[in-house]
Protein backbone atom coordinates (compact mmCIF):
# COMPACT_ATOMS: atom_id res chain seq x y z
CA UNK A 1 0.00 0.00 0.00
CA UNK A 2 0.77 3.77 -0.34
CA UNK A 3 0.62 3.81 3.61
CA UNK A 4 3.70 1.13 3.39
CA UNK A 5 6.06 2.37 0.69
CA UNK A 6 5.70 6.01 3.12
CA UNK A 7 6.63 4.10 5.90
CA UNK A 8 9.70 2.10 3.94
CA UNK A 9 10.71 5.49 2.64
CA UNK A 10 10.56 7.18 5.98
CA UNK A 11 12.90 4.46 7.46
CA UNK A 12 15.91 5.61 5.05
CA UNK A 13 17.97 9.05 6.39
CA UNK A 14 19.53 11.00 3.73
CA UNK A 15 23.33 12.44 5.75
CA UNK A 16 24.53 15.67 3.55
CA UNK A 17 28.55 16.03 3.47
CA UNK A 18 29.52 12.35 4.44
CA UNK A 19 31.68 10.86 3.90
CA UNK A 20 32.97 13.92 1.72
CA UNK A 21 31.81 17.47 1.31
CA UNK A 22 29.02 17.70 -1.70
CA UNK A 23 28.07 13.89 -0.73
CA UNK A 24 23.98 13.10 0.42
CA UNK A 25 24.64 10.03 2.30
CA UNK A 26 21.70 7.35 1.57
CA UNK A 27 21.10 5.11 4.43
CA UNK A 28 18.88 2.06 4.60
CA UNK A 29 20.58 0.53 8.01
CA UNK A 30 17.63 1.97 9.82
CA UNK A 31 15.14 -0.25 8.19
CA UNK A 32 16.95 -3.28 9.32
CA UNK A 33 16.65 -1.92 13.25
CA UNK A 34 12.76 -1.91 12.60
CA UNK A 35 11.01 -5.11 12.31
CA UNK A 36 7.98 -4.00 10.35
CA UNK A 37 10.33 -1.66 8.21
CA UNK A 38 12.24 -5.18 7.07
CA UNK A 39 9.67 -6.92 6.39
CA UNK A 40 8.60 -4.00 4.18
CA UNK A 41 11.82 -3.99 2.34
CA UNK A 42 12.00 -7.65 1.82
CA UNK A 43 8.25 -7.77 0.51
CA UNK A 44 8.98 -4.98 -1.94
CA UNK A 45 12.32 -6.32 -3.13
CA UNK A 46 11.14 -10.08 -3.73
CA UNK A 47 8.65 -8.15 -6.00
CA UNK A 48 10.92 -6.18 -7.86
CA UNK A 49 12.91 -8.78 -8.68
CA UNK A 50 14.66 -8.64 -12.44
CA UNK A 51 14.53 -12.36 -12.98
CA UNK A 52 12.22 -15.00 -11.49
CA UNK A 53 13.67 -17.32 -8.26
CA UNK A 54 14.24 -20.29 -10.65
CA UNK A 55 16.66 -18.37 -12.76
CA UNK A 56 19.20 -18.04 -10.51
CA UNK A 57 21.10 -20.63 -7.93
CA UNK A 58 22.90 -18.29 -5.40
CA UNK A 59 22.51 -14.56 -4.10
CA UNK A 60 25.67 -12.86 -4.04
CA UNK A 61 25.92 -9.31 -1.67
CA UNK A 62 28.63 -6.63 -1.59
CA UNK A 63 30.30 -5.38 1.79
CA UNK A 64 28.91 -4.31 3.83
CA UNK A 65 25.35 -3.02 3.41
CA UNK A 66 24.76 -5.86 0.69
CA UNK A 67 25.45 -8.57 3.03
CA UNK A 68 22.28 -7.48 5.51
CA UNK A 69 19.89 -7.86 1.99
CA UNK A 70 21.56 -10.51 0.53
CA UNK A 71 21.73 -12.98 3.37
CA UNK A 72 18.13 -12.32 4.67
CA UNK A 73 16.97 -12.26 0.60
CA UNK A 74 18.92 -15.59 0.46
CA UNK A 75 16.93 -16.86 3.43
CA UNK A 76 13.65 -16.10 1.95
CA UNK A 77 13.97 -17.42 -1.06
CA UNK A 78 16.10 -21.04 0.01
CA UNK A 79 19.50 -20.05 -1.55
CA UNK A 80 22.77 -19.94 -1.09
CA UNK A 81 24.68 -16.56 -0.39
CA UNK A 82 27.66 -15.63 -1.05
CA UNK A 83 29.62 -12.73 0.20
CA UNK A 84 31.62 -10.42 -2.13
CA UNK A 85 34.53 -8.77 -0.16
CA UNK A 86 36.24 -5.16 0.31
CA UNK A 87 40.52 -6.68 -0.76
CA UNK A 88 42.25 -8.62 1.98
CA UNK A 89 39.50 -9.96 4.21
CA UNK A 90 39.40 -13.51 2.95
CA UNK A 91 41.75 -16.36 2.74
CA UNK A 92 43.14 -17.30 -0.26
CA UNK A 93 42.49 -18.42 -2.76
CA UNK A 94 40.64 -15.60 -4.03
CA UNK A 95 40.30 -14.07 -7.39
CA UNK A 96 40.49 -9.79 -7.50
CA UNK A 97 38.87 -6.92 -9.58
CA UNK A 98 39.80 -3.62 -9.21
CA UNK A 99 37.42 -0.48 -10.04
CA UNK A 100 37.32 3.52 -10.43
CA UNK A 101 36.28 5.33 -7.34
CA UNK A 102 35.58 8.85 -7.60
CA UNK A 103 39.18 9.25 -6.15
CA UNK A 104 41.03 6.72 -6.48
CA UNK A 105 40.38 2.64 -6.97
CA UNK A 106 39.23 0.17 -4.71
CA UNK A 107 39.11 -3.58 -5.13
CA UNK A 108 36.62 -6.15 -3.99
CA UNK A 109 37.23 -10.55 -3.93
CA UNK A 110 35.47 -13.69 -3.35
CA UNK A 111 36.60 -16.66 -3.00
CA UNK A 112 37.55 -19.54 -5.78
CA UNK A 113 36.14 -22.08 -5.24
CA UNK A 114 33.17 -21.63 -3.37
CA UNK A 115 30.60 -21.28 -6.12
CA UNK A 116 30.88 -24.16 -8.45
CA UNK A 117 31.23 -23.37 -11.97
CA UNK A 118 28.27 -22.78 -14.11
CA UNK A 119 25.88 -21.44 -11.26
CA UNK A 120 23.80 -18.30 -12.18
CA UNK A 121 24.10 -15.71 -9.36
CA UNK A 122 21.66 -12.46 -8.56
CA UNK A 123 23.96 -9.86 -7.50
CA UNK A 124 22.60 -7.13 -4.46
CA UNK A 125 23.31 -4.19 -3.24
CA UNK A 126 22.05 -1.57 -0.87
CA UNK A 127 22.50 1.47 -3.66
CA UNK A 128 24.12 1.83 -7.17
CA UNK A 129 25.67 5.35 -7.10
CA UNK A 130 28.03 5.21 -10.41
CA UNK A 131 28.08 1.14 -10.99
CA UNK A 132 31.73 0.22 -10.01
CA UNK A 133 31.15 -1.63 -7.51
CA UNK A 134 28.59 -3.51 -8.79
CA UNK A 135 30.60 -4.11 -11.98
CA UNK A 136 33.64 -5.31 -10.14
CA UNK A 137 31.58 -8.11 -8.98
CA UNK A 138 30.06 -9.18 -12.02
CA UNK A 139 33.19 -9.61 -13.26
CA UNK A 140 34.94 -11.66 -10.58
CA UNK A 141 31.81 -14.51 -11.28
CA UNK A 142 32.75 -14.69 -14.73
CA UNK A 143 35.92 -14.75 -14.04
CA UNK A 144 34.97 -18.21 -11.91
CA UNK A 145 33.16 -19.02 -14.88
CA UNK A 146 29.52 -18.45 -13.11
CA UNK A 147 27.03 -16.67 -15.26
CA UNK A 148 25.02 -13.21 -13.79
CA UNK A 149 21.24 -13.64 -13.80
CA UNK A 150 21.00 -9.76 -12.50
CA UNK A 151 21.43 -7.13 -10.22
CA UNK A 152 18.87 -6.03 -7.96
CA UNK A 153 19.24 -2.67 -5.68
CA UNK A 154 17.23 -1.28 -3.32
CA UNK A 155 17.92 2.74 -4.26
CA UNK A 156 19.70 4.08 -7.69
CA UNK A 157 21.50 7.28 -7.56
CA UNK A 158 20.06 9.85 -10.03
CA UNK A 159 22.01 11.09 -13.11
CA UNK A 160 25.18 9.10 -12.03
CA UNK A 161 23.96 6.04 -14.82
CA UNK A 162 25.19 3.14 -12.67
CA UNK A 163 22.92 1.15 -14.46
CA UNK A 164 24.22 2.25 -17.90
CA UNK A 165 27.33 -0.13 -17.44
CA UNK A 166 24.97 -3.44 -16.30
CA UNK A 167 22.96 -2.64 -19.51
CA UNK A 168 23.21 -6.07 -21.08
CA UNK A 169 21.97 -7.70 -17.63
CA UNK A 170 18.37 -7.62 -15.73
CA UNK A 171 18.19 -5.05 -13.45
CA UNK A 172 15.95 -3.45 -10.90
CA UNK A 173 15.75 -0.74 -8.38
CA UNK A 174 13.09 0.15 -5.53
CA UNK A 175 13.95 3.86 -5.57
CA UNK A 176 15.83 6.57 -7.31
CA UNK A 177 16.88 9.28 -5.29
CA UNK A 178 18.71 12.17 -6.23
CA UNK A 179 22.27 12.17 -5.51
C1 LIG B 1 28.28 2.03 -1.04
C2 LIG B 1 27.00 1.30 -1.37
C3 LIG B 1 27.38 0.47 -2.58
C4 LIG B 1 28.43 1.32 -3.27
C5 LIG B 1 27.85 2.00 -4.47
O1 LIG B 1 29.08 1.17 -0.28
O2 LIG B 1 26.60 0.49 -0.27
O3 LIG B 1 27.95 -0.78 -2.18
O4 LIG B 1 28.87 2.30 -2.32
O5 LIG B 1 28.78 2.82 -5.12
P1 LIG B 1 29.17 2.67 -6.65
O6 LIG B 1 27.94 2.30 -7.42
O7 LIG B 1 29.67 4.03 -7.03
O8 LIG B 1 30.25 1.64 -6.75
P2 LIG B 1 30.29 1.64 0.63
O9 LIG B 1 31.55 1.13 0.03
O10 LIG B 1 30.18 3.10 0.86
O11 LIG B 1 30.13 1.02 2.05
P3 LIG B 1 29.39 -0.15 2.84
O12 LIG B 1 30.52 -1.04 3.27
O13 LIG B 1 28.73 0.55 3.99
O14 LIG B 1 28.40 -0.87 2.00
MG1 LIG C 1 28.22 -0.89 -0.05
Amino acid sequence: SVEDEQYLCSLIRTIPDFPAKGILFRDFIPVFADARGMDLLLEAFVRALPVKPEEFDYIAGLEARGFLLGTALARQLGKGFIAVRKAGKLPPKTVSQSYELEYGTATVEIEKNLVPEGSRILIVDDLIATGGTAWAAMKLFEEVGCTVAGFSFVMELDGLHGLDQLSHYPTSSLMVMPA
